[in-house]
């Protein structure tokens, strides 16, 4: 029988798990649930028997590919797959897919909520800001950059987007402004939220010098990878210009420096968790399961990304 494992250190809602063990089942399927397995060990031992996996953020690594005997599809539940060793996969003839978009909305929502929070100072009772009024630039826009854009759009901001990838026009239509260069958009905007995925082009990518452009009230929103970050220049920028703010879904590995020093500057989230909605889950985890039966059962490769 054809085993599906849903490896999730994090793990989806039971409403969520109990819809993909019915697609699955019902395809003739067998289920094994891994979730908060702690350490790799445990995952390693429960990918050897199975033909498919659906994972979030775990890692699926050289070691992780080697040690399944059956393996044929790894599908990642959500957008981002720097988790997943692509060259080792395609090695050993794995398949490796995504599910682009269909945990955007919960994340263009952190965004926003993480914005709100520190512009009321944590909702203590002090005087806060507003974000209406103010610029919002998109670094990427895909599926969460266009939410984002959306919902900036809605709290009265002028929103502006750089992405070499996508046609002006398609960002034009929406009603933002397209810029031509990363400089530019840093230049333009009070809060720049991040969208580019993590890879050797973006790694470490924001540095100084762009994160200095940008103009008095800098707000820097982070809900891609903290790797995107250059965080020696972080800590200079924290230190050279006392208007600028970061917030991130999940903490930098020099949040110990920011902590001490930069109080009511940032927020930072306890554990990844920009997709982690009933919604999110149910729709990324779906979509994940419904894409091993299309491949296992027809072929279907649509989201193939190695
Ligand atoms: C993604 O890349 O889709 C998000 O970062 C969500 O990751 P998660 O499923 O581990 O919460």
């Amino acid at each position: 029988m054809t085993k599906v494992l849903i490896a999730t250190e994090k793990p989806f809602s039971g409403k969520a798990v109990s819809e993909i063990r019915g697609l699955l089942t019902e395809a003739g399927y067998e289920v094994v649930l891994l979730e908060k397995y702690g350490s790799q060990d445990a995952l390693l031992k429960a990918v050897e028997e199975v033909d498919a996996m659906i994972i979030r953020s775990d890692v699926v690594d050289k070691d992780v590919i080697n040690a399944s005997r059956n393996l044929k599809i790894v599908v990642r539940a959500g957008a981002g797959y720097d988790n997943v060793d692509l060259e080792a996969a395609k090695a050993k003839g794995v398949v490796v897919m995504n599910t682009p978009g269909q945990n955007a909305n919960a994340v263009a929502e952190l965004a926003f909520g993480m914005m709100v929070y520190l512009n009321r100072n944590k909702f203590n009772p002090t005087t806060g800001t507003e974000l209406r009024g103010k610029t919002l630039g998109i670094h990427a826009y895909g599926y969460v950059g266009r939410i984002v854009g959306m919902i900036g759009k809605g709290f009265g901001m002028k929103v502006y987007a750089f992405d070499p990838y996508i046609d002006k026009v398609i960002i034009e239509n929406d009603g933002v402004v397209s810029l031509s260069s990363a400089e530019d958009l840093y230049r333009t905007c009070q809060y720049v939220s991040l969208h580019i995925p993590a890879n050797k082009e973006t790694r470490e990518s924001i540095n100084y010098d762009l994160m200095n452009l940008m103009p008095q009230g800098a707000t820097l929103v982070n809900t891609a990878r903290k790797e995107v970050i250059d965080e020696a220049s972080l800590l200079k920028i924290f230190n050279m210009r006392s208007d600028f703010r970061y917030l991130s879904d999940i903490a930098p590995d020099c949040a110990a420096e920011i902590e001490q020093h930069f109080e009511g500057r940032f927020f930072f989230t306890p554990k990844k968790m920009g997709a982690q909605t009933a919604e999110a889950n149910l729709n990324a985890g779906v979509a994940a399961a419904r894409q091993i039966v299309n491949f296992l059962d027809r072929g279907d490769e649509t989201f193939r990304v190695n």
